[in-house]
């Protein structure tokens, strides 16, 4: 859409004085693009549609820098997560904030998913065609509306502790019409372990482990619920930020990592790959296999 920078300053109440000096950056930058020289029009350049507003293309990645710049008035708030080591993030970030950590969760389920059927062809083959999937911790349901795109034939549960989160999943599950094939439950694991007697051929751990209470016996039992509740040959697939050291320099990007480092001030507990290891070691899983391509990894946990 072309714009002068008149209009600009008519609909967000730009000062004028220092609006051509902030699209010159822009332009420099490639954000903007001249439209209309004899006009003096601009445009938004195409590739930042494709990068920050098209959700649907490969290339997006606006919800996680979205959830930086929401993060940005925060920080004071931050800096009294590693002063006190208290945060209670439920009643202090509003739930816009919330929504878009989810939806950058959710990207990262999306592309743990394109590895996951690299890795696994077959497997993922034979859930195109049938199969079920349990999400542990969906949330708003931003990542199970991911698979469920992709594995049309597959039945799904979604299970969260948080009420308004899991309103939200319905909702997003009716507008799709997919009543039929997705539940989901506003239920602790451990309940819904001992109602249920169904097993899944795959449950999704997305983002979710480094969010539940920090003991490490209840995470246990968490673990102990997830063995119960999946088939002999299924997959559990952890999705899950691997913090070892961060201030260790790598060459990879660590753009998550980062985001994700101050949760541990009081609210997130995360593992590095033999904590993790070691953790799993614990529970009675017998293998834990660390899938990795280029900057994204998952666990896929067997029995
Ligand atoms: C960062 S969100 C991830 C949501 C979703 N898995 C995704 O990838 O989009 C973490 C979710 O884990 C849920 N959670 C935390 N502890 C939990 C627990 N003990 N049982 C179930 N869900 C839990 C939170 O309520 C939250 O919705």
């Amino acid at each position: 859409m072309d714009f002068t920078p008149d209009e600009l300053i008519e609909k967000f109440s730009y000062d004028s004085k220092f609006l051509d000096a902030w699209l010159h950056l822009a332009l420099e930058c490639g954000i903007f693009e001249i439209a209309n020289v004899s006009k003096r029009t601009l445009k938004t350049a195409p590739h930042v549609y494709t990068l920050l507003i098209d959700r649907k293309n490969m290339f997006y990645v606006g919800d996680t820098i979205g959830f930086f710049y929401y993060l940005a008035p925060l920080q004071n708030y931050v800096f009294d997560f590693f002063k006190t080591g208290y945060v209670d993030v439920s009643s202090e970030i509003p739930e816009e904030v919330i929504i878009d950590g989810h939806r950058s969760s959710a990207r990262m389920g999306e592309l743990v998913e394109r590895l996951f059927s690299s890795n696994y062809k077959d497997f993922s083959k034979f859930l195109k065609k049938q199969g079920s999937i349990l999400a542990v911790g969906c949330g708003y349901g931003f990542n199970i509306e991911k698979w469920a795109i992709k594995y049309k034939r597959a039945q799904f549960v979604g299970i969260d502790i948080d009420s308004k989160a899991v309103t939200f999943a319905k909702y997003l599950m009716k507008q799709h019409n997919w009543d039929e094939r997705i539940e989901v439950y506003d239920i602790p694991i451990n309940e819904y372990a001992k109602k249920t007697d169904d097993k899944f051929d795959l449950i999704l751990l997305n983002q979710v482990l480094h969010e539940m209470n920090h003991d490490e016996d209840y995470r246990r039992g968490v673990f102990k619920d997830l063995y119960s509740l999946l088939k002999e040959d299924g997959i559990l697939l952890v999705g899950e930020t691997m913090i070892p050291d961060i201030f260790d320099p790598k060459k990879e990007r660590q753009l998550f990592d980062i985001m994700h480092k101050f949760f541990e001030a009081g609210f997130a507990r995360f593992y590095d790959k033999k904590s993790f290891e070691d953790f799993v070691g614990s529970t009675p899983f017998t293998k834990a296999e660390f899938i990795k391509k280029g900057g994204e990894y998952f666990w896929a946990v067997k029995k």
